[in-house]
């Protein structure tokens, strides 16, 4: 399989589709490796010779020893999260410290922003995953964030803390009611620790990726349904965490991506965390046994997630806006001992027969799943690697999400581990798919 030196890869549901694996499966062909929105919220999770690996703030290609990481603008970077999750790969034999870009573009998360997401959440649950992301976004937007460039200049980096948490001490007395005291020394003195530990790898991270002839991943965190433009808003993350993040997230200009090639991860049901619509779940038996045979509780917060059919209408939405290639689909061993296996294929709404996915929650909260059903195949495929292995029923399964999405099935994950996975296009392009 060969793919574009370009590749952007991005999760195609709500997150947690097991992008962790796919990119770092991936980014053994690839020379460097980029993260380019959200933050710590995201938890990548990667099995290397039995050993686990969680990341939520390196890019997962990093890894892989050959590669440069970047940490791009488009992220909010927690220096302290970050330092710990460097020595941790490092303590296990990765070195990463030489090997890092951090964009001096990128936005801080300080302490008090993670103690407003906790207040904010206090007063109106969106199911955060209560790392201060949507805090400093907020502020980030509203023209009161903290860069990294900012770091450099010590009486500067404390007038800016000290004018930052003014106003959110402020905002929390005044619209919430509630006080909280944080000293500004002591959010600099931490902070500046962690720098020291990092310096040398703050970097202008925009023009060495416009300049590099390496090849390049580009790895979206989250999933396009929490995309705060084209996701379940405002059941969302506070960034684009769709292809619509990578230019601004990256600093590229829109052009650089036109030779790259989209790969959307979806599993072959569907989870969610945190609060928001989501018209497959289920609430019953059926929803609790994917969670149990799928071990669905969150990399990042250990919540157990919300479990469902995969939803065809919200994949589709994914490929169409994202202008996916093709898609990754993971976890298909999760459902070998089902009976029958649905997919939805439209929603009712009010009446109505809908085949888009609707902006409104109101609309979406109200949404009928209309099923289509497929016998399943109680064959066991977990570690599989040919698609000799798969059995008919699951080709039908497969060619069926093809048909409806109009992209192929490009490869499939049939467990955690590294090497156990399928290609399903052997095409010089992604654009074709050997399974009909
Ligand atoms: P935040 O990104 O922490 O502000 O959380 C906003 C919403 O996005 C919540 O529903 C979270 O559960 C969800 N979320 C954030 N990051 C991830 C992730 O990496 N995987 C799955 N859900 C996420």
């Amino acid at each position: 399989m060969k793919l574009s030196k370009k590749l952007v890869i991005l999760g195609a549901q709500w997150g947690d589709e097991g992008k962790g694996k796919i990119v770092d499966l991936l980014s053994a062909d690839y020379e460097v490796v980029v993260r380019y929105q959200g933050g710590s919220n995201a938890g990548h999770t990667v099995m290397v010779n039995g050993q686990k690996f969680i990341l939520h703030l390196l890019p997962t290609g990093i890894l892989h020893t050959h590669t440069v990481g970047v940490i791009a603008q488009g992220m909010v970077v927690d220096l302290e999260l970050l330092v710990e999750e460097i020595k941790d790969i490092e303590s296990k034999g990765i070195s990463v410290k030489d090997r890092l870009l951090i964009s001096e573009r990128a936005h801080l998360v300080l302490p008090y922003h993670k103690t407003l997401d906790a207040l904010l959440e206090k007063k109106g649950k969106i199911g955060t995953t209560l790392r201060g992301i949507g805090p400093a976004y907020m502020l980030k937007h509203a023209r009161k964030g903290i860069r990294v460039c900012d770091l450099w200049d010590k009486d500067r980096f404390y007038s800016l803390v000290k004018d930052n948490l003014e106003l959110v001490e402020e905002l929390c007395k005044k619209v919430y009611c509630e006080s909280f005291e944080m000293k500004a020394e002591e959010v600099v003195e931490k902070t500046l620790e962690n720098f020291e530990y990092i310096k040398h790898c703050v970097a202008d991270a925009s023009n060495y990726l416009l300049n590099t002839k390496k090849s390049i991943l580009f790895e979206g965190a989250q999933g396009v349904l929490l995309d705060v433009d084209i996701g379940t808003y405002p059941y969302v993350t506070s960034s684009n965490s769709s292809a619509l993040g990578l230019s601004a997230g990256t600093g590229l200009p829109p052009k650089f991506f036109s030779d790259a090639e989209f790969l959307g991860v979806s599993k072959a049901y569907a989870t969610r965390v945190g609060e928001g619509p989501f018209p497959t779940e289920l609430k019953d038996e059926t929803g609790q046994l994917l969670r149990e045979r799928g071990g669905e509780y969150g990399a990042t917060t250990g919540r157990p997630r919300r479990c469902g059919w995969l939803d065809l209408v919200a994949l589709r939405h994914a490929v169409n806006l994202n202008g996916l290639d093709g898609i990754v689909l993971t976890k298909l061993d999760v459902l070998d001992s089902f009976e029958e296996i649905k997919v939805c294929v439209a929603y009712k709404i009010e009446d109505k027969v809908v085949d888009t996915f609707p902006a409104s929650v109101s609309l979406l909260e109200k949404a009928q799943p209309i099923y289509k059903s497929f016998e399943g195949w109680r064959k066991d495929t977990h570690g599989a690697t040919s698609p000799e292995d798969l059995p008919e029923q699951a080709l039908s399964y497969l060619r069926f999400i093809q048909e409806f999405t109009g992209v192929p099935v490009v490869m499939l994950s049939t467990s955690p581990e590294r090497d156990k996975y399928i290609w399903l296009s052997y095409e010089e392009r992604v654009g074709s798919s050997n399974i009909g």
